[in-house]
């Protein structure tokens, strides 16, 4: 199949550099395989942070980096650090499809608002979702996967303020609910199609 627009995949190969740098880096890896990895991989952090500076124009800290095995994985981590039984994972339909896959794998209930007719996210609808639902976790995707729909800054502003008035039970109170903006497919978005992520002020994960 030449293309597979369902996937992150590009339809060319690496270039012949590309592949002989990676050979390189992995036989030098392979010479300290006796040897359990730094697990909090700071130097492939550092460089993310590098690379979201040059691609974004958002300068983050390692720190406020995460890496794993695929957004995939990341996205686990998520909904098992905040998810879990009682609590909820929002999202707006027709979305992506694992989103449901994560919240069942940690026990997360799972809840789909609904988008509008050109499946754009109306803001105030959004919101309204959210503080009816009470989430822990709210993921939205930009560009939207399947339907490519980039999302607008002032959606993720108005879910990040209805964020702020949930209030998920904690064993110290209660907390506000976290919002994901998936960029998964960022590199994809139009010219002039601003990173919601990058202009948000109260994004708490992003990828
Ligand atoms: C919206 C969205 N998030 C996450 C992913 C998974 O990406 P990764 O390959 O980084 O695990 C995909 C892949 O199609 C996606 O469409």
């Amino acid at each position: 199949m030449p293309v597979l627009l369902n996937v992150n995949e590009n339809p060319y190969p690496p270039s012949a550099e590309v592949v002989a740098t990676i050979a390189a880096d992995v036989a030098t890896a392979a010479s300290g395989l006796n040897r359990y990895p730094d697990r909090d991989f700071p130097a492939l952090r550092s460089d993310l942070a590098d690379f979201l500076a040059k691609e974004s124009g958002v300068r983050l800290a390692v720190e406020q980096i995460w890496a794993a095995n695929g957004s995939n994985e990341v996205m686990l981590h998520v909904l098992q650090a905040f998810g879990g039984p009682g609590r909820t994972a929002l999202s707006f339909a027709p979305t992506y499809s694992m989103y449901p896959e994560y919240a069942r794998d940690t026990a997360t209930r799972w809840v789909q608002g609904r988008r509008e007719d050109d499946f754009t996210l109306d803001p105030a609808a959004a919101a309204a979702t959210v503080r009816a639902e009470q989430p822990s976790v709210v993921l939205l995707a930009s560009p939207n996967n399947p339907t490519g729909t980039a999302l607008r800054p002032e959606t993720v502003a108005a879910v990040c303020e209805a964020a702020l008035d949930v209030e998920v039970p904690t064993t110290s109170g209660h907390a506000p609910a976290v919002v994901v903006v998936d960029e998964a497919y960022g590199e994809f978005r139009r010219a002039g199609t601003p990173r919601p992520s990058s202009s948000s002020t109260d994004t708490r994960t992003s990828r």
